[in-house]
C-alpha cells in the first residue's frame, strides 16, 4: 500500500477577479505548489513526500493555504522561500514554522 512520510496540501482554488472571497491561486498559490514538488524531486524525496494541489480548503482570506499531514499543521505560505523553509525545517527535520501558522 502506497504511503508517504508526509502529504503537503496547496490550495490552487481560483475564483474570478470580482468575487469577494478571493482565492489562493490569486495570491500565487499554483507557483508555491510547483516549488514545492520541484524541491521535494531535488532533495530525492519523491515517493516519500508529496505535494498535491487542493481545492478550496475554507481559509481563503488567509491563504495562500498550505496544510501538511500527518500532523494536520496549517501554514500560510506566501513565497517560495516560506515554502523552502517549511521544506528545510518542517519536512527534512521536524521542526514546525511558527512565523508560518497560519493565525486563528
Ligand atoms: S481559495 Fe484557498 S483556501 Fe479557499
Amino acid at each position: 500500500m502506497p504511503h508517504f512520510d508526509h502529504h503537503i496540501f496547496v490550495c490552487i482554488n481560483r475564483r474570478p477577479d470580482d468575487d469577494p472571497k478571493g482565492c489562493c491561486a490569486a495570491k500565487g498559490s499554483e507557483a508555491i505548489r510547483v516549488f514545492f514538488k520541484n524541491e521535494l524531486k531535488r532533495l530525492g524525496l519523491k515517493g516519500k513526500v508529496r505535494a498535491n494541489a487542493a481545492g478550496c480548503l475554507d481559509q481563503c482570506h488567509r491563504g495562500p493555504t498550505v496544510v501538511i499531514y500527518p500532523e494536520a499543521v496549517w501554514y500560510q505560505v506566501k513565497t517560495t522561500e516560506d515554502a523552502a523553509e517549511i521544506v528545510n525545517r518542517h519536512i527534512l527535520h521536524g521542526e514546525i514554522v511558527e512565523r508560518l501558522l497560519m493565525k486563528d
